[in-house]
């Protein structure tokens, strides 16, 4: 074993375990990527208001799981390939600001 292949060896666990601890939703992160990705097309539906699809009184996310399988949904029509940490980036923000679901 050379000197890089050691370095390798070493340093890749503790890249992993930096990413994790980084981890933890970042609901300011999932606002921007939700307003740049999401907010148009809600938008369009909804007459101008977008955010009024989270509120309306027929909404159909009900639990967190089914917001997290709602976002989940929605980011394939868009086409964006968030990995699972965006995706609840996005859950969290939409959870603090509207649904407010345990
Ligand atoms: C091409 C249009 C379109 C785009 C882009 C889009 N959505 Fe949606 N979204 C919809 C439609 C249509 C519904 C309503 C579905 C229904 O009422 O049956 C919806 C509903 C939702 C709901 C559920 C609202 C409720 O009733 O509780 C969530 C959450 C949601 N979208 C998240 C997202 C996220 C996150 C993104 C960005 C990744 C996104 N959407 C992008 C069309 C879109």
């Amino acid at each position: 074993m050379n000197v890089s292949q050691a370095k390798a060896l070493v340093c890749f666990p503790v890249i992993l375990l930096l990413s994790q601890s980084a981890m933890g939703a970042n609901p300011a992160h999932g606002k921007d990527l939700h307003n740049a990705n999401c907010q148009s097309c809600h938008s369009s539906l909804m007459g101008g208001k977008p955010d009024t699809i989270y509120t309306r009184s027929d909404r159909r996310v009900s639990s967190l799981d089914g917001l997290r399988n709602q976002v989940t949904r929605c980011k394939t029509t868009v086409g964006v390939a968030w990995p699972n940490d965006q995706v609840e980036d996005v859950v969290e923000y939409l959870n603090n600001n509207f649904y407010k679901l345990k």
